[in-house]
């Protein structure tokens, strides 16, 4: 039975924000299903989860991404093939409507797993990634100011064969130092996926989750026949505790189980399948 779990990021959601931000990955878990449902492959089902997020104003990667110090948007994505242990990453990309369809045709036609920066993004070009306006991310005035913080979006799918894939897509920390990359495209830290144990997609503090090597981690523990609850609780909490950083992680095992943990105040997620269509702002 195919499964799909999504995240909106991690952060300090405000009141009248939670539902909006729910209602985000809802949306991108029906898109998500759909694929699944119609037989897609695992792949296809978190780059459609992601696109969708990339798209929804109150969640900031795509449309809604976080200035660095210098006013600049930069932005990052990366997706996780399960079966072969395929990746494909970019970093530090310039403003484009959807970062993750790089990370896409990066898997799928380059011999490399991660491209930085604007030459990152002429790579995309053949297969119809281009720049955009940065006008084109900013948000709504309404919105502007308010969401920033909630960093990261992310999907882990299991389809019909047996695959596996794990997607991020990130509009930065807001203020970030302008040379400055996180978590998402550091395959193994934000990310990661293999068919044989399960797959992984973290939020919240990029510095924390590269210094424990969260996903990687968290599969580790899958391995080692550990339920994903247990595992995205033990392995949250002993980062906050190692780093005094805060983030959130969303794990699926190969069995179609899940698990999500945050030690920030809040993050926004939806589930399909499995053990049933459920959604929420907190763990
Ligand atoms: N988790 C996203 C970042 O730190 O860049």
């Amino acid at each position: 039975m195919p499964v799909v779990l999504v995240h909106g990021g991690a952060w300090a959601i405000p009141a009248r924000w939670r539902a909006d931000t729910v209602a985000g990955c809802e949306a991108a878990a029906d898109v998500a299903w759909a694929v699944l449902a119609a037989g897609g492959s695992a792949v296809d089902a978190v780059v459609a989860a992601v696109r969708s997020m990339e798209d929804h104003p109150t969640l900031s990667a795509g449309v809604g991404a976080a200035p660095d110090a210098h006013g600049e948007l930069r932005l990052d994505a990366a997706l996780v093939r399960g079966t072969d242990l395929a990746c494909g990453a970019a970093a530090w990309l310039p403003p484009t409507r959807h970062p993750i369809d790089l990370a896409r045709a990066i898997l799928d036609h380059s011999p490399h797993v991660l491209l930085v920066g604007p030459d990152a993004l002429a790579f995309g070009a053949p297969y119809g990634v281009s720049p955009c306006a940065p006008e084109e991310l900013a948000l709504p005035p309404d919105v502007a100011g308010i969401v920033w913080g909630c960093d990261t979006v992310g999907a882990v799918a299991l389809d019909d064969a047996g695959r596996l894939a794990s997607a991020l897509s990130t509009g930065g920390t807001p203020g970030r130092h302008p040379a400055r990359v996180g978590d998402v495209p550091l395959i193994g830290c934000g990310t990661y996926a293999d068919d044989a144990v399960g797959a992984a997609a973290a939020t919240g503090s990029g510095e924390g989750i590269i210094r424990v090597v969260l996903a990687r981690s968290c599969l580790a523990d899958l391995e080692a026949g550990q339920h994903p609850q247990a595992v995205a609780e033990a392995r949250v909490q002993a980062m906050t505790a190692r780093t005094g950083l805060t983030g959130g992680v969303i794990l699926l095992d190969r069995h179609g189980q899940t698990g999500l943990f945050h030690t920030t105040p809040a993050m926004c997620w939806a589930r399909r399948g499995g053990a049933g269509s459920a959604s929420g702002w907190a763990a």
